[in-house]
């Protein structure tokens, strides 16, 4: 079944031809960050223009890429939710039209359902159950994978993200736009230790985390370093935020595949391409006999391949959408899924 698939939640417009899930025939992504970098941070209005001036060129470049015609496509699958609504309506839109012209089914796809389904393009002997990591720009949780289309969220953020906590420390250290990648390589001439960083202890879930005194933590050192005139070492303080980003994130995960005991441990989401995190990850399943999964760095921030492998699951549990689907800013993962 060759899937068309859209995605459009945030600042990358992408389009994929993706044939019975897990097989990439084409990728392609158009990147905003240029539109953006001018302002430190992604202006939402600006983001659903560029998508609208993208989104035609895109499918039509995927099916190019593909050497496939618009006859061969099965089916259409986007990204409905969550994201910047604006952003993510016009996915929506170019894909019901797309779907009702071509008269083949419209698969609604959950973003973070299709972050964890990056693993499955990269992995071919992945299948559910697992736990998955997911840390995005978005959003930061810890998601019991129970099969491809059911899934229950154990713990997540209580505030900020993992990946905004990365924009908003290199956006006031100077660093630029976007931050977790910067951050990232920044950190690998750094030493961890010289900056001590606070790391969030949230009561009641012990799956939940926080990255807020995180954030406030490497603000207040970067007013404190001017006032005083002060010269940071950014390539140190770099590590200490990865450092601390990782154990947040790696303790509450660890601990649930541990608890869940399925052996299995992914990670998925912008955040996932982060050097520390994904090696602490393959250390740290070594030592508890966890099997890790991580998917290569093109399939850890947004694409639209993910979004097809897992509408392909979607579609064969039965979910249909139609002329009158919406978008969704917020929704969470294992909320009921849409079947006409
Ligand atoms: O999944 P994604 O591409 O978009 C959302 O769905 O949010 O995630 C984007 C986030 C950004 O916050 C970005 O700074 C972060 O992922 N990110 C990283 C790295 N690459 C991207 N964070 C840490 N280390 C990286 N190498």
């Amino acid at each position: 079944m060759i899937i068309l698939s859209i995605e459009s939640s945030c600042d990358e417009t992408a389009a994929a031809l993706t044939q019975d899930g897990r097989r990439v025939l084409s990728s392609v992504i158009h990147s905003q960050v240029d539109i953006h970098t001018l302002y430190g941070g992604v202006v939402p209005e600006l983001a659903s223009r560029s998508h609208i001036q993208a989104v035609s060129r895109l499918a039509a470049l995927a099916l190019q890429e593909a050497g496939l015609s618009r006859r061969e496509i099965d089916a259409v699958a986007v990204t409905y939710a969550p994201g910047l609504i604006g952003a993510v309506l016009v996915g929506v839109g170019f894909a019901k039209g797309a779907a009702l012209s071509l008269g083949v089914p419209l698969i609604p796809v959950h973003h973070i359902r299709g972050h964890i389904a990056a693993n499955y393009i990269a992995h071919p002997d992945l299948e559910p159950p697992f736990v998955c990591l997911v840390a995005s720009g978005g959003t930061s949780m810890i998601v019991e994978v129970q099969d491809y289309t059911r899934m229950t969220v154990l713990g997540s953020t209580r505030d900020d993200a993992a990946g905004e906590c990365f924009d908003k420390a290199a956006r006031v250290l100077g660093i630029g736009y976007p931050g977790g990648a910067q951050i990232d390589s920044l950190s690998r001439s750094g030493d961890p230790e010289k900056y001590r960083l606070p790391q969030s202890h949230v009561t009641g879930n012990p799956y939940d985390m926080s990255f807020s005194g995180l954030k406030t933590a490497v603000v207040n050192l970067a007013h404190t370093a001017k006032q005083r005139g002060e010269e940071l070492d950014l390539p140190s303080l770099a590590a200490a935020i990865c450092r601390a980003v990782s154990d947040t994130l790696l303790s509450r995960a660890l601990l649930a595949a541990e608890e869940r005991g399925y052996g299995k441990l992914a990670i998925a989401g912008g955040v996932s391409a982060n050097t520390l995190l994904r090696a602490d990850l393959e250390a740290a399943c070594a030592r508890s006999g966890l099997k890790a999964y991580c998917a290569p760095l093109s399939l850890c921030g947004d694409n639209a391949a993910m979004i097809g492998c897992q509408g392909y699951y979607e579609f064969l549990a039965g979910v249909r959408g139609d002329s009158s689907l919406n978008a969704y800013a917020t929704m969470s993962p294992d909320s009921a899924f849409i079947r006409w």
